[in-house]
């Protein structure tokens, strides 16, 4: 049995939900009057600009519908409603790579998203339900630009900034977008480095819905302007009236796409909704961070990811809270960097992923020991399950014992958390994300539906709707169905099966298994195994490939490609690959090993056996039969490559 970890009392005495009764009770109010327990919250925590007829409507399900012609606007959720009491409060904190901090007050953040919208009205027509993407470093102007379309109604798509010109160009055209917004660079470990040029290559062969590209000048470094196209932002941001009223907004009206990997063909625009999504962000800040007061959250994603939209810039700023918005990287310029700024800006949550857990034990054991971390109160993990001696360390190290760790999953798809503890009422198991939290229905079910015995993994499936739920994929809603809706049914009805496999103890806790589809997990980034393998395939020395997950210390997962050749390359192919993956998808697509074999394990039917691969990866003894192979011996033989490789 794992150690308990009880939550800090004195944190639970002023907490939301400061006990596990108190969370039962929730609970329980979900599971009676779901529609009157998500009533409640709507009610109580969005300004509506003219109420709703139906909190859920599931006569098309699985396209369900929240708050059903509710009127209201994000960024009058976000900014205008904390005005008259918190105009001086700060609302974002940015910290440069290079140490420079701003200071941006809801007031300040008012104007500058209000002039940001007026611009994109004004000098670029945009309007409601247009596409805007953003392909922006971590400075203010991305979640101004966020907010801006936000408020005029207008759909962003943020592309990470990791992702190369033909990975970008895919997004822009798959959401046939009006406007990209851009930076010419930004500064990463002390250095300038350019985002722009991605952009020009991307539009290399004009996209035909792209008008024009907004840059935002963050280093001044020199860049290719192409007259016509690209407009300055600092030059024409100072002629915007700083006063634009918001368009009210239908609750279920797009308000932004974000593309992620699925197992299959190409990445999917996720496209969430207005109220729905807007209420759950604030929803989870105020129960799994419990911001409070004059609280300092700091969230280390990036905004390229839904971690970033929904915990730098929506979750926090609906909640009225001040969010911290960091350039760099917390290992430059040494491994004490993120201890010092929770020091120095006396940040009161702190979340972020295994991965970069891991990176910072391993880099600087004892470097937290160094800052003065009382102001820490709740520690977060999210994107990839987290092992418990970085638990541990995280625990003791970082908060000093005295922080609970809400190891929170979730998903792109969810919009928000969906099972953490709760910092004040959760008896923590490390590594362990606990519990549902109150109103979401997680089960853990075969795929008929029939509950999992403890310990038995199964499917980790959510079998009501939320708020914060993928409404569709953007231009696919039949992916949208056979993805997320095509593998489990509960009572005869399909339920939203996450993809993820899980277990739960005699005490209901729930842990994460992993994925149980063909995606991996890197550093927290969801790839697509197909998504890769598409891109080798291109290759013409590549007859076969087949991609698996490795563990891998600090990553959790790292790439493995095995390829059977077509000819003599005579070249090194794992460089070649590399750059491939580098040139098609984003420096976050390379693998650590690639591997040439005489052929694939596959079965009579031409189905590659990949969990034979995942094995032979792993370095693992094969256990599972190799009868049904169409050539039993080739599994000996990858093995072998595989040493000698
Ligand atoms: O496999 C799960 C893993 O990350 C996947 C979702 O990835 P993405 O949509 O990129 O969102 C990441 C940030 C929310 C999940 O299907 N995952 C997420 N959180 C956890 C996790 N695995 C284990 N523990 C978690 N806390």
């Amino acid at each position: 049995m794992k150690e308990i970890f009880q939550p800090n009392p004195a944190f639970a005495q002023h907490a939301r939900i400061g006990s596990m009764e108190a969370y039962h009770s929730l609970m329980n109010k979900a599971k009676d009057d779901y529609e009157g327990f998500w009533a409640e919250y709507a009610d109580e925590k969005i300004e509506w600009l003219s109420p709703y007829n139906k909190v859920l409507d599931e006569s098309n399900a699985p396209f369900y519908q929240w708050f059903t012609d509710g009127k209201l606007n994000v960024s009058n959720q976000c900014i205008d409603r904390h005005l008259a009491d918190k105009g001086d409060k700060t609302a974002i904190l940015f910290e440069g790579d290079r140490g420079d901090v701003e200071k941006i007050t809801y007031r300040d953040l008012s104007q500058r998203v209000n002039q940001f919208a007026n611009l994109l009205k004004n000098k670029f027509g945009i309007k409601k339900g247009d596409r805007v993407v953003l392909y922006m470093p971590m400075i203010p102007e991305a979640a101004y630009a966020m907010l801006a379309c936000a408020r005029i109604g207008a759909i962003h798509s943020i592309v990470f900034g990791g992702f190369s010109s033909e990975a970008l160009r895919d997004r822009i055209e798959d959401a046939t977008a009006k406007l990209i917004i851009t930076a010419d660079g930004a500064y990463r470990k002390g250095k300038p480095y350019l985002l722009k040029p991605v952009v020009d290559e991307a539009l290399q062969n004009p996209v035909e819905s792209v008008e024009a590209v907004l840059v935002v000048k963050r280093n001044n470094e020199e860049i290719h302007w192409e007259e016509g196209r690209d407009h300055d932002y600092n030059a024409l941001i100072g002629d915007e009236s700083d006063e634009c009223a918001f368009e009210p907004m239908d609750s279920e009206d797009p308000l932004f796409l974000l593309y992620t990997s699925g197992s299959t063909g190409k990445p999917k625009g996720v496209q969430h909704s207005t109220a729905g999504y807007i209420l759950w962000a604030q929803m989870t800040m105020e129960w799994v961070f419990d911001v409070q007061g004059d609280d300092v959250f700091w969230c280390t994603a990036d905004i390229g990811w839904i971690t970033g939209h929904t915990y730098i810039v929506y979750g926090p700023l609906a909640a009225g809270t001040t969010t911290v918005m960091f350039e760099g990287v917390p290992t430059y310029p040494d491994a004490g960097r993120a201890w010092k700024m929770v020091e120095e800006h006396k940040i009161s949550q702190f979340y972020t992923a295994p991965t970069a857990i891991r990176v910072l034990h391993k880099m600087g054991e004892d470097e937290p020991a160094k800052y003065d971390l009382s102001s820490l109160k709740v520690l977060g993990t999210v994107g990839e399950p987290i092992d418990p001696p970085a638990w541990i360390w995280y625990h003791e190290a970082v908060g000093g014992g005295k922080c609970a760790i809400v190891d929170t999953w979730w998903q792109t798809e969810t919009g928000g958390h969906m099972i953490s503890p709760l910092p004040g009422a959760t008896p923590i198991k490390p590594a362990c994300a606990t519990y549902p939290l109150p109103g979401i229905m997680a089960e853990i079910i075969d795929k008929d539906g029939n509950p999992k015995e403890v310990g038995e993994t199964g499917l980790l499936c959510i079998t009501k709707p939320w708020p914060s739920m993928i409404r569709t994929i953007w231009g696919d809603p039949q992916r949208y169905e056979k993805s997320y809706f095509g593998d489990a049914v509960k009572d005869g009805k399909p339920v939203y099966f996450s993809g993820d496999g899980a277990n739960m103890d005699e005490e209901g806790y729930i842990t994460i298994t992993g994925r149980m589809d063909d995606v991996i997990n890197v550093s927290g980034h969801r790839m697509g195994t197909a998504e890769i393998e598409a891109v080798v395939n291109e290759d013409t020395y590549v007859a076969e490939v087949a991609v698996v997950g490795r563990p891998h210390d600090i990553k959790g997962e790292s790439i493995f490609i095995y390829i059977v050749l077509k000819g003599d390359p005579e070249k090194d192919m794992k460089k070649h690959i590399n750059s491939l993956l580098a040139e098609y998808i984003g420096n976050i697509a390379k693998a650590d090993d690639i591997v040439v074999v005489p052929g694939l394990p596959k079965t009579r039917s031409g189905k590659i056996m990949r969990r034979i691969l995942r094995s032979i990866a792993k370095g693992e003894a094969i256990t599972q039969d190799t009868s049904t192979l169409e050539d039993p011996a080739v599994v000996a033989q990858i093995e072998e490559a595989v040493k000698n490789a």
